[in-house]
């Protein structure tokens, strides 16, 4: 064997261990992200989880955090210790940030602050040394409590009027009655708004003898966000403005007129006591 030769085995030795760590480098390490899709609010701060497996110090490798959606599509870019803002997608600017204690504990989770509707579609979280990528699905949601106006007040029926704005994707609603019974309602009106969020509303008409509580219930599927607001109508059934109402005044009558009856200067006490019974008819 002569000098060629054993440089020759010496530099396929030095190959075929350098294939072998490469290799099982490549087999042991995993870049792994949650199987569901991640649900953000709009205007919340949201992590989008990308790890290593095993948990190797990731601080010396070049990461690279994109929307292939987009163009350009960087959405950050983290190489020789620090970030590079160039190519960035100019919608994440000043947005991004990997906490590089994680990184050194394998975690590769990108932080997206002050959520947009634009930030919904499919991450990829990659490793370009390790040859290894994962893709994550971020859910944008945004949501916020419905309200209840009455109208068209009329001694029997009423129709109540639901309202919700600011939610996003597009919600439903729904009325249910006191024991948790759906109402038939009109059909839901829904207007999108510049900001890409949806407001909704949707009219019921109740009878005031059936139920006295309504709920207003706007739900979305997708990111499984749910509001809702109650509502108590007045019920005056024909008991009470037929029975108990002129009943409470005859009381009252029986009362002041044996306190009259009993008293030589009720003339003036008269008047004070008209006034009372007044103001207890506008309470009712
Ligand atoms: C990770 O690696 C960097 C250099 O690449 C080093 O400064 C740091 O101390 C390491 N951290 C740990 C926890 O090993
Ligand atoms: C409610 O009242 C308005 C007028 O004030 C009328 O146009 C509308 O048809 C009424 N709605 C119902 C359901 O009665
Ligand atoms: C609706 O009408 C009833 C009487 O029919 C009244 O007591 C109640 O205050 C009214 N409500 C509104 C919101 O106008
Ligand atoms: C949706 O949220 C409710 C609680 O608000 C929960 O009970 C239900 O399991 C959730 N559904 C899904 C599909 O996540």
């Amino acid at each position: 064997m002569d000098v060629t030769d054993y440089c020759t085995l010496l530099l396929l030795h030095h190959v075929t261990i350098f294939l072998f760590l490469f290799h099982s480098l490549r087999g042991q390490i995993q870049v792994t992200g949650p199987s569901r899709p991640i649900v953000a609010t709009v205007g919340d701060d949201t992590i989008i989880p990308c790890q290593l497996k095993p948990a190797v110090n990731a601080s010396g490798m070049r990461l690279e955090w994109a929307r292939p959606d987009l163009s350009p599509g960087i959405v950050h870019v983290r190489a020789n210790g620090q970030e590079y803002a160039a190519h960035q997608q100019p919608s994440y600017r000043g947005r991004t940030s990997v906490s590089i204690s994680n990184l050194q504990h394998g975690d590769l989770s990108l932080k997206l602050s002050k959520v947009k509707v634009s930030d919904e579609g499919m991450y990829r979280c990659l490793v370009p040394r390790l040859g290894l990528a994962v893709y994550i699905q971020l859910v944008v949601g945004a949501v916020s409590s419905p309200v209840i106006r009455l109208m068209n007040n009329s001694s029997r029926r009423v129709v109540l009027q639901c309202e919700s704005s600011g939610w996003y994707p597009e919600p439903e609603v729904l009325w249910l009655d006191g024991e948790g019974k759906l109402l038939s309602a009109g059909p839901t009106e829904t207007v999108r708004g510049p900001d890409d969020l949806y407001t909704v509303s949707s009219r019921v008409t109740v009878e005031k003898r059936h139920s006295s509580s309504f709920t207003c219930r706007v739900h979305q599927k997708d990111t499984n966000h749910t509001r809702e607001t109650h509502i108590t109508v007045p019920v005056l059934s024909r008991f009470v403005k037929g029975v108990m109402v002129p009943g409470f005044f005859c009381i009252l009558l029986s009362i002041y007129l044996t306190a009259w009856r009993k008293r030589p200067g009720g003339g003036k006490e008269q008047e004070t006591e008209k006034k009372e019974s007044a103001v207890t008819e506008n309470q009712t």
